[in-house]
């Protein structure tokens, strides 16, 4: 079928259709969700955590953002793919934004980017969109900001959460992404703006929904949120095989005739 684009978001909030999107960092996994039809793909600074192994999203660098988009920007044949800013190139200078933002588009096959904040990002946003780099702006919890925060926390100041969407869809975003907000919340916001709205423990009354991927599969272990739906056991599949394996190997059985050239 044809690429999802801005366009193709919009039509799906006018019309009342939702809007399905998954994280992903590499090239078989972002196969797999693109054939399966998700519409946008996430290369999210989540990979620091669920990939690499940090305790926060803040170590990963904008060089191995590019490498997984790189990667996932090559697979997608349909979804549209979205790279987030990782910290802090969307909180030094605006300049410096739009040179990481452009790098996306230049050298990965991906089509946006994503930047954490609202009201206050607003410029940051106007400057990236008026380039011609298009941005999802991600509010509510905001993951760069954690050791801030001290911690992650359900964000509740409804007034203020609907006035930094507001700010990012007159500085021209093309979507917002709202994490961590009460159901209510979530309905406000998606209310109160024009562009499609994607949740991630935002509730129902939103435009889509996004999910960390290895979340969602049961490929990460311990702590999981509220807000993650495991549809599948991921982990302990490959702990299955790997064991399996292991016994096969010890007891002879493996490799047999069959996997053996003669
Ligand atoms: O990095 C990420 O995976 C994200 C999602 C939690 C939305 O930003
Ligand atoms: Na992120």
């Amino acid at each position: 079928g044809k690429r999802v684009t801005t366009r193709t978001l919009q039509r799906r909030r006018d019309q009342g259709q939702s809007i399905s999107m998954l994280t992903a960092y590499d090239f078989p996994t972002a196969q797999i969700l693109d054939q399966a039809g998700i519409d946008v793909l996430l290369v999210g600074d989540s990979l620091a955590m669920v990939v690499a192994g940090h305790e926060t999203t803040l170590p990963v660098t904008m060089d191995q953002m590019i490498y997984h988009a790189e990667m996932v920007g090559r697979a997608a044949k349909h979804a549209m793919v979205v790279v987030d800013l990782p910290f802090p190139e969307g909180q030094l200078g605006i300049n410096r934004s739009v040179h990481s933002g452009a790098r996306v588009l230049k050298e990965t096959q991906c089509h946006a980017v994503k930047l954490e904040g609202g009201a206050e990002q607003s410029r940051r946003i106007e400057a990236m969109v008026t380039a011609g780099i298009p941005v999802m702006a991600h509010v509510g919890l905001r993951p760069q900001n954690v050791l801030v925060d001290g911690g992650y926390r359900v964000q509740r100041d409804t007034e203020a959460l609907v006035a930094d969407a507001v700010a990012a869809e007159q500085a021209g975003a093309f979507c917002v992404l709202i994490e961590c907000v009460p159901s209510d919340v979530g309905r406000a916001i998606t209310q109160a703006v024009s562009v499609p709205t994607i949740g991630i423990g935002a509730g129902p009354h939103v435009t889509g929904q996004v999910l960390v991927t290895p979340d969602l599969i049961g490929m990460t272990t311990g702590y999981t949120p509220k807000f993650v739906r495991k549809m599948a056991s991921v982990a302990e599949t490959i702990a299955k095989v790997a064991s399996e394996y292991k016994n096969a190997v010890a007891d002879g059985s493996f490799p047999g005739d069959d996997e053996t050239f003669a």
